[in-house]
């Protein structure tokens, strides 16, 4: 396969490469909801549905969503894609991998002039991470759900004090119109994402391509942290009412709590001191609580227990503590027959052994998609130690190729 083929792998780390450029910070690649770069994104990725031979719409909240159609009318259609906002200083592959990889088939069907029985569409979502207005699946949701899903999110403010309805009609967008973009779940075939695998498996495993056999439950909260303001010099220790010291003592306890053991973790991934300054004792605090689990209770569990611990260190430093819960997803099994379509086009492919399955630890698009249609995944092995939500997160250029030929054959074996 040379160079100038538009189903290469070189040329799908190219894309990448171009679309990581479209970046909120000249620094690091940070794309956020609605910013320039998110828009530009946005409008290069529409380009290259295009070029890829399919018709191309933006739905209410800004997704991009490109459709190949099948070989005779009336067809249903498999829907794939990923998002294109990144978290703060992330990777160039997570999200972008689900929209290119699907990208490059369908670019390659369209030179062939190679329809299929079933129709393409290919959806660039734009908020999964939602790290601007700290939201989550904003955009899948919106496909799925429609106006619904936009309840009380849309006087949510970012750092500068924009609401996320403000962003939104600033970029020409309609949050109104929601409700007209959503899916039909009848026309829907099924929901095939493809990602990175943000870990160490199948690095570690010397193998390319996996199949997601079910997606982590996660629960997130938002915890304020409500002490006393005061002078650094003057008040003696034992009559403070630190609300940064107790927030430590919180995340400490949320480390310890959710370190139990199976696949069971907890994050403290924003921590935010209000009018901070070196001479002043905190007054509020801020935190965000992310807690997963492959299945089962064990997050709910954990939440539940860490929460019961944070009004205790609470009331015992004469703070007050406020915790709200800002998202939360159940596991979702992967569908069998896809996992083994999946699978098969993986062993035809790569050749020799049988497809590696493994548990997403992370969440996807795909969650929010299983409450309208089965859904699958395949997952490309993570370089640079399997490090992802981390700019040295890599994919290379011949894992690239092998997962655009097996989600190809994929594709013209779908049934
Ligand atoms: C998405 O990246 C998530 O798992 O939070
Ligand atoms: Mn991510
Ligand atoms: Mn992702």
């Amino acid at each position: 396969m040379d160079s100038t083929d538009c189903a290469s792998g070189r040329e799908f780390i190219e894309r990448a490469e171009r679309l990581a450029r479209h970046s909120d910070s000249p620094d690091h690649y940070t794309r956020t909801y609605l910013t320039p770069a998110h828009q530009a994104a946005a409008r290069e990725i529409a380009a290259f549905m295009r070029e890829a031979g399919m018709a191309v719409r933006t739905d209410a909240v800004g997704s991009v969503i490109g459709r190949y159609e099948a070989a005779a009318p009336g067809a249903r259609t498999l829907l794939m894609g990923s998002h294109f906002d990144s978290v703060r200083n992330g990777g160039r592959f997570d999200g972008v991998l689900g929209i290119l990889v699907p990208l490059a088939c369908v670019a390659k069907l369209h030179a062939a002039g190679e329809r299929l029985p079933v129709a393409l569409e290919v959806a660039a979502f734009s908020d999964e991470e939602g790290a601007r207005f700290q939201t989550s699946f904003l955009a899948s949701r919106a496909l799925v759900r429609g106006a619904a899903s936009l309840d009380g999110l849309l006087d949510r403010r970012d750092a500068d004090g924009v609401t996320l309805g403000e962003a939104m009609r600033a970029a020409g967008l309609d949050p109104a119109a929601a409700d007209a973009g959503r899916i039909d779940p009848r026309t829907l075939a099924a929901y095939v994402e493809v990602h990175i695998e943000q870990g160490p498996v199948l690095l570690d495993e010397g193998v390319a391509l996996g199949v997601v056999t079910s997606i982590a439950a996660g629960l997130r909260y938002l915890v304020k942290v409500k002490g006393e303001a005061g002078h650094a010099g003057t008040v003696p220790m034992p009559m403070r009412h630190d609300a940064l010291a107790a927030a430590a003592e919180m995340l400490v306890e949320a480390e310890r709590r959710c370190s139990a053991g199976g696949s069971l973790v907890g994050t403290v991934g924003v921590l935010g001191v209000k009018d901070g300054t070196a001479n002043v004792i905190p007054g509020e605090v801020e935190f965000t609580l992310d807690v997963r689990a492959a299945d089962g209770k064990a997050h709910l569990e954990a939440a539940r227990d860490v929460i019961a611990r944070c009004q205790a260190i609470a009331s015992r430093r004469g703070v007050a503590v406020e915790v709200s819960r800002t998202h939360e997803v159940a596991a979702v099994p992967c569908a069998a027959w896809l996992q083994d379509q999946l699978a098969a086009s993986i062993e035809r492919t790569l050749g020799g052994a049988q497809a590696r399955r493994l548990p997403s630890g992370a969440g996807h698009d795909a969650m929010i998609l299983a409450e309208v249609t089965d859904v699958g995944m395949m997952f490309v092995r993570c370089g640079a130690g399997g490090v992802s939500h981390n700019p040295a997160e890599i994919v290379s250029e011949g894992d690239a190729q092998a997962a655009i030929d097996a989600l190809l054959d994929f594709l013209r074996r779908f049934a």
